[in-house]
């Protein structure tokens, strides 16, 4: 880590950011850092200049290199690292390709992100198992709340645990090594939905202990869109059945089968993967040049420092809670420590539409999430290094009259 504070400043010229918008969702899309734009710009054009020599010759060794270099980040191995478009794409492969026994049910927090539950929805119809969902102590103080939560919810019923390690609505951090934990003594497969949490925390998938970690690469990590992943959790290596039937799947059939047969399933493969990790990966010709740029995201926010990173996205939450707290909106994001990180959101008066809060707050050029909750209305604000105080004083500035435009007193 750098002595040195770094230069904020600089480090959001960095950030290939439209100079007119006040940029409050890394949340949902996180920007691009010009030197990871660069990156895979070089790399598209090797695939656009001569795409047989690049996909035959020139990206394996990109790719294991990608697939090392990630893994290492995550604190797991290459041969437990797939990569997917993105976590939606991770979560479909596990809830797919798993079979669970039936009957029973898969149990998941009531602040899952919408699609993520239909998945498990339609896992769950094709196999004979039913979806619940326990209420989460979303202003919890302590993290041995939502355990608790979990704990009383679990019956002898329950196949899979499935939590988000950072909820989308409101940003609070879940104990997922604990829930983890809390699963194995159950005999219950752990999912871990963690679209948030690398770079967002300092994660370590072996830590955890899920049986799938999933994860995206495109929002706090800064890598192109396009970058997910799954971690295949020790004891699970045989448990996935791929979502496409490529040429990862008969490892032993194709020509390089003797290669696979006498190396085995997790040696590398000429491919830049393993036998393994391409039987769930390969999906046929495509783009994943994004993989292949994410060693780029990487260096560049280490080169800034990560706890540099993390301690300016905790004055950012600080700032945040104190100036938008101002106007008068309550915090739906707990502010003790370990709870929280670079996202905190806000309950909004009750009246708001929320489409006219949304046009309210682009005809001012302010890109900020309105989340509807069947209870309530929120403002989710995502701050990461390049935030700036100012645009947050530009939100506190505006929301009130956003407010009264969108139907609600600020
Ligand atoms: C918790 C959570 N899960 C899943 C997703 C889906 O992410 P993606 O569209 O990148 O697959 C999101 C997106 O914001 C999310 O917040």
């Amino acid at each position: 880590m750098p002595d040195e504070q770094p230069d904020w400043a600089a480090a959001r010229e960095q950030m290939l950011l439209d100079p007119t918008v006040t940029m409050l969702n890394t949340g949902s899309f996180g920007p691009l850092p010009r030197p990871v734009f660069d990156r895979v710009t070089a790399i598209r054009l090797k695939l656009a200049a001569g795409p047989t020599d690049f996909y035959v010759r020139q990206a394996p060794p990109l790719l294991w290199e990608a697939r090392e270099r990630t893994a290492a980040f995550l604190g797991t191995t290459p041969q437990r690292f797939v990569f997917t478009t993105n976590v939606s794409a991770a979560i479909n492969l596990v809830a797919s390709g798993l079979r669970l026994n039936a009957p029973g049910e898969i149990l998941m927090s009531d602040h899952e992100y919408g699609c993520m539950v239909w998945c498990w929805e339609r896992a769950g119809q094709r196999q004979g198992l039913g979806v619940r969902q326990f209420k989460l102590p979303t202003m919890a103080t302590d993290p041995g709340e939502i355990v608790a939560a979990a704990r009383k919810a679990i019956t002898p019923r329950t196949r899979v645990l499935f939590f988000s390690h950072v909820l989308s609505p409101t940003g609070l951090i879940l104990p997922a090594k604990e829930l983890c934990a809390l699963a194995r003594t159950h005999g219950i497969i752990s999912v871990v939905d963690g679209a948030h949490a690398p770079a967002m925390l300092p994660l370590d998938v072996s830590d955890v202990g899920a049986d799938f970690y999933t994860g995206n690469l495109h929002k706090w990590l800064l890598a192109p869109s396009g970058a997910g992943f799954v971690v295949i959790g020790p004891g699970n290596e045989d448990r996935l059945q791929p979502l496409h039937v490529s040429w990862g799947y008969h490892a032993d059939k194709y020509p390089i089968g003797e290669v696979a047969r006498s190396t085995g399933p997790d040696a590398r493969d000429v491919y830049g993967s393993t036998p393994r990790t391409r039987f769930l990966e390969f999906e046929g010709t495509r783009d994943f040049c994004p993989w292949l740029a994410v060693p780029a995201a990487i260096d560049f926010q280490a080169a800034l420092g990560w706890a540099a990173v993390r301690a300016r996205i905790a004055d950012l939450a600080a700032y945040t809670r104190k100036v938008i707290g101002d106007t008068g909106l309550s915090l739906a994001t707990p502010a003790a420590r370990g709870m929280s990180g670079a996202m905190t959101a806000f309950n909004l008066p009750a009246g708001v539409s929320a489409p006219k809060l949304r046009k309210a707050l682009w005809d001012r050029r302010i890109e900020v999430p309105v989340i509807e909750r069947s209870d309530r209305l929120m403002v989710r604000v995502s701050h990461h290094f390049y935030t700036t105080e100012a645009e947050i004083d530009v939100l506190a500035k505006e929301l009130p009259a956003c407010l009264r435009e969108a139907g609600g007193a600020a």
